[in-house]
């Protein structure tokens, strides 16, 4: 093979080398921002609550102001469902509550704790 030829194939072999680290350091960092955003948007909580809401997922379906799978934190705010209720309500959600949105799906492993410390949060967030 020339000399020319070997030198415009590892060019080319260098330049794609690069393209596909830019591509992956991208893809990373969307992956990122996809498990971690919502994380980051729902701020504005307490540490414990926020432990409670990471543990279960609740954050990835609820974020402080806007609709994202389930109603924001805010909107379910306006409830004001006292400790108990919620803790009904998660572990046997009532789909006819919010008819526009899909149903809930029951998380029976939360303790009554876990459902209070996020309750008068919530309750205090108004
Ligand atoms: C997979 C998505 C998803 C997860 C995870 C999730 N929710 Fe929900 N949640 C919804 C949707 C959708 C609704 C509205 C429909 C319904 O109530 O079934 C809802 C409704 C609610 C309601 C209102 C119930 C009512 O009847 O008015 C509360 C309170 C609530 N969620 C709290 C939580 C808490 C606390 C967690 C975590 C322990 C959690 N959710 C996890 C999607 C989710």
């Amino acid at each position: 093979m020339r000399t020319a030829d070997r030198n415009t194939r590892r060019f080319f072999a260098l330049r794609f080398q690069r393209f596909n680290f830019v591509c992956m350091s991208r893809f990373i960092l969307f992956a990122l921002f996809f498990a971690f955003g919502n994380g980051l948007i729902a701020q504005n909580m307490p540490p414990e609550v926020k432990k409670i809401t990471d543990k279960y997922a609740c954050n990835s379906c609820h974020v402080l102001d806007k609709r994202v799978v389930g109603p924001s934190w805010k909107d379910l705010a306006q409830k004001k469902y006292s400790a108990k209720k919620m803790f009904k309500l998660i572990r046997e959600p009532q789909p006819g509550n919010w008819p526009d949105y899909p149903p809930m799906a029951p998380i029976p492993s939360i303790s009554s704790a876990e459902v209070k410390l996020v309750a008068d949060w919530l309750n205090g967030l108004n």
